[in-house]
């Protein structure tokens, strides 16, 4: 794998989970680093967002490796402060050469219990936060002829479930967004792909209410009581997989050398992929 060296990158969602595995795998092999994170709760998901201090945290571990850190506190879904993170993260590193478009939020409701609110808040972030990341990182990229664009899917933007109506809706989205951003950019030096995680262990995935969900029958359902309803998302009998087998392919996709694979969806997803057609 290449060195990245002299490389900024820009990670939305870089706060915790994998979007901090991201940030210090990339920053230990040279790259700078710019994070984008919202820091507060949304009233309609029900697990507890990121806060200020792990951005904080995300950042002084990045600048511990020797690497220089612009942490951005900015959501996603709103365009004007995406374009300003943009121009933030090229006063201060002069590019953006690797993008990864991976904040997100999951709210696992049935039809007839989704909000109008809960609707916008899983397609603000995870589907039209991801254009504005792309919009805004593209022609900076263009610009330079070089860029390496991953965004983030899920193994649920390829198949359903129930109560996963806007989640799904949001990552079956994303792949047809990054496709088209693909072949848009496809004479510019600038990649797109995407990642279709599994069930990955973040707090996305480790919160009572989620655990709740999967094992209604229990008061106080614990992370073995909800395992096997995890593994059986899976093919390989795994119920979690950590964000580091994720990083891994984030850093193959970001590599100077991974020059001709574009528009491409990678699944980490212990084999759940081999039930959907495509
Ligand atoms: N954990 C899983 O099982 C799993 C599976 C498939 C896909 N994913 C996707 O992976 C990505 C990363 O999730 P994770 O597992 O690290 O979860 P996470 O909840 O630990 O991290 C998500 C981060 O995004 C931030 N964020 C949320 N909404 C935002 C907004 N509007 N603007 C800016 N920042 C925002 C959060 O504060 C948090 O730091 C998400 O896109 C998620 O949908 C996760």
């Amino acid at each position: 794998m290449s060195s990245f060296s002299g490389r900024t990158a820009f990670i939305t969602g870089g706060a915790r989970g994998q979007g901090r595995t991201h940030a210090l795998a990339l920053a230990e092999r040279g790259a700078d680093i710019v994070l984008v994170d919202r820091c507060t709760d949304s009233a309609s998901v029900a697990y507890p967002l990121a806060i200020r201090s792990e951005l904080d945290d995300t950042a002084k571990a990045v600048t511990d490796l020797g690497r220089r850190c612009l942490a951005v506190v900015a959501d996603v879904a709103d365009r004007t402060a995406m374009d300003d993170a943009v121009a933030r993260a090229v006063d201060e590193f002069g590019r953006i050469d690797i993008a990864i478009a991976n904040a997100g939020v999951s709210v696992a409701e049935g039809l007839t219990g989704l909000t109008e609110a809960m609707w916008n808040e899983v397609i603000g972030t995870n589907l039209t936060g991801v254009f504005n990341t792309v919009a805004a990182v593209a022609p900076v990229m263009a610009a330079n002829g070089y860029g390496r664009i991953v965004t983030v899917s899920s193994m649920m933007g390829r198949s359903a479930a129930p109560g996963m109506a806007a989640y799904s809706a949001s990552k079956w989205g994303v792949i047809g967004l990054s496709k088209s951003a693909a072949l848009e950019l496809a004479g510019t030096g600038v990649t797109v792909n995407v990642i279709a995680p599994g069930n990955i262990s973040t707090p996305m995935v480790h919160n009572e209410p989620l655990y709740k969900r999967m094992r209604p029958d229990l008061e106080a359902p614990t992370r073995d009581d909800v395992a096997p309803v995890f593994a059986s998302l899976h093919a390989q009998p795994v119920p979690f997989i950590e964000p580091e087998e994720v990083t891994r392919v984030v850093l193959f996709l970001a590599d100077e050398l991974t020059s001709h694979i574009t528009g491409t969806v990678v699944p980490i997803d212990a084999g759940a992929a081999a039930r959907v057609s495509s």
